[in-house]
C-alpha cells in the first residue's frame, strides 16, 4: 500500500509575535496537530508491508503557495486483516515471551550488527522499538537480521533518514477468545523514518493481545549521516541538540522573522527553504510603507521534542545568517514538560551575503 501526502495551509491566524528573544513559540506549538504515530501491524505484518511516498518537489511548492496565501501562519499542515480460524497449532511449552526476551541469539544479532556505511548507530540491543519518532515512512520484514539490507531499503524510500531494525514475537494468528494465546512467529521488522530515531524513543516494549504477549528484542536504531541541501542554499551547518537564539545584530536590528512548523511527512530542509524563499517573495510584494522589505536569508530547522515525543519539524527564519556559536537554546520547560531540540541544522541563502546592515562589517555578529 502506498500513501502519499499533499499539503494544505492550516489557518492558525497567529500573528508573528515580538521576535527577540526567539525561544520556542508556544502559541504556534499549541496550535499544532499531533505528529502521526507509526502503525506497524502485529498480526499478518507480512501482508501489510508498506512504504510512505513523499513527493519533495510537490511538498515544497505547496509550502510556497501556503506561505504566499497565509504569510503569518506558523503551522503548515501536510495532509495526507485478520485470520480468525481456531488454533491450528498449539504453542510449544518453550514458546514464551520470557524465552524470546532472553534469547541470546537475538542479542548477538543486535550486538554484532554492522553499522551501514553512511549511517550512525543511535542505540543497540534494546527491548523496545522506537515510538514518537518524526516522519514514519513504513516498514518491511526481513528474512534475516541484516542492517545492510534494511539500510538499502531505507535509502530507496525517498525521504527516509533513519531506521529501526528489531525482532518481534508476533502471534501466528490473531489471538481470539477461542484462540487466546496462539503459537508465536518471530518477525524481523525494518521500520523507516523520515526523521532521526533516538535512543530515548526505543520505549515500545510490546503489548498484550488477548493472552498473547508481544515482546521485542535486539532493537537497533541507525541514522543517515547526511541531509540534503535545498537548491539556492548553503549548508548544512550541524548544531546537534541546540537551536539558534540570535540577539540583535551589530546595528541593533532584530533579524528574527518567525517560525513555520511541519507536523507530517519526512523531515526535509527544503520545506523550510520553500517557506523562507516564499516569505521573501511575499514581503517584497508587500513592502512596509516607509521601509525596506525584510527578506529571509537564513533558517534553522530541527525536530522539536516534548519529552521523547516528536512535536514537529521546526523552522526559524531570519533575515541575516548566524553562526553555530549562537546555538544556545538547548531546551525549555513548559510547566513540567521538557521541550528539547534534535537534528538541528542551519542553511543560508547562497547569494544573500551582500546584505550587510549599516554599521556592521559582518552581518552575523553583534
Ligand atoms: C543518506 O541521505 C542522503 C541525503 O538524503 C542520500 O543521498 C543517501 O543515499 C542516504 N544514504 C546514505 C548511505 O548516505
Ligand atoms: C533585517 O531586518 C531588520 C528589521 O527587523 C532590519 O532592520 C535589518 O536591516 C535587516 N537586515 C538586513 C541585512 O536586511
Ligand atoms: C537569496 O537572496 C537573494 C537576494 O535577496 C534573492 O534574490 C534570492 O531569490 C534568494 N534565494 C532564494 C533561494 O530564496
Ligand atoms: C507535552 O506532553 C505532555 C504529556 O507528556 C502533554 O500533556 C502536553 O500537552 C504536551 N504539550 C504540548 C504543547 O504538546
Amino acid at each position: 500500500m502506498m500513501r502519499s501526502f499533499s499539503v494544505a495551509a492550516l489557518v492558525v491566524g497567529a500573528v508573528i509575535a515580538t521576535p527577540v528573544p526567539q525561544g520556542f513559540d508556544w502559541d504556534a506549538i499549541a496550535d499544532l496537530a499531533p505528529v502521526p504515530s507509526a502503525s506497524i501491524p502485529i498480526v499478518n505484518a507480512a501482508a501489510q508491508q508498506t512504504t510512505v511516498s513523499f513527493a519533495a518537489t510537490a511538498a515544497a511548492s505547496s509550502v510556497s503557495s501556503a506561505v504566499l496565501a497565509q504569510p503569518t501562519d506558523t503551522s503548515l499542515r501536510m495532509v495526507k486483516r485478520v485470520d480468525n480460524s481456531a488454533c491450528a497449532v498449539q504453542p510449544s511449552s518453550q514458546d514464551t515471551a520470557s524465552a524470546f526476551s532472553s534469547n541470546q541469539d537475538f542479542a548477538a544479532d543486535a550486538n554484532n550488527a554492522v553499522t551501514p556505511v553512511g549511517y550512525t548507530l543511535a542505540y543497540s540491543n534494546k527491548a523496545g522499538s522506537s515510538e514518537g519518532v518524526y516522519g514514519y515512512m513504513g516498514y518491511s520484514l526481513l528474512d534475516v537480521y541484516d542492517t545492510a539490507t534494511c539500510a538499502a531499503r531505507c535509502d530507496s524510500v525517498h525521504g527516509c533518514s533513519s531506521f529501526n531494525i528489531y525482532l518481534e514475537r508476533d502471534p501466528s494468528q490473531d489471538p481470539t477468545s477461542t484462540c487466546s494465546d496462539p503459537a508465536s512467529t518471530t518477525v524481523i521488522k525494518c521500520v523507516y523514518y523520515g526523521g532521526p530515531v533516538t535512543a530515548t524513543s526505543a520505549t515500545n516494549v510490546g503489548q498484550w493481545r488477548n493472552d498473547f504477549h508481544v515482546v521485542i528484542a535486539g532493537s537497533n536504531g541507525y541514522v543517515n549521516n547526511s541531509i540534503s541541501t535545498p537548491a539556492g542554499y548553503t549548508g548544512p551547518v550541524a548544531l546537534g541538540n541546540a537551536a539558534i537564539n540570535a540577539p540583535l545584530d551589530c546595528a541593533g536590528h532584530d533579524t528574527y522573522m518567525g517560525v513555520k512548523i511541519f507536523t507530517s511527512g519526512p523531515f526535509d530542509a527544503s520545506l523550510c527553504a520553500a517557506a523562507c524563499s516564499s516569505q521573501s517573495v511575499y514581503n517584497l510584494a508587500h513592502p512596509p510603507q516607509n521601509g525596506v522589505a525584510q527578506t529571509c536569508q537564513f533558517f534553522n530547522t530541527y525536530v522539536l521534542y516534548n519529552g521523547t515525543q516528536s512535536v514537529g519539524q521546526y523552522c526559524s527564519l531570519y533575515n541575516e545568517s548566524w553562526p553555530a556559536s549562537f546555538a544556545t537554546n538547548v531546551g525549555q520547560y513548559r510547566s513540567a514538560d521538557h521541550f528539547t531540540v534534535g537534528y538541528s541544522y542551519t542553511f543560508s541563502n547562497t547569494t544573500g551575503g551582500a546584505d550587510v546592515p549599516a554599521g556592521c562589517t559582518n552581518p552575523a555578529h553583534p
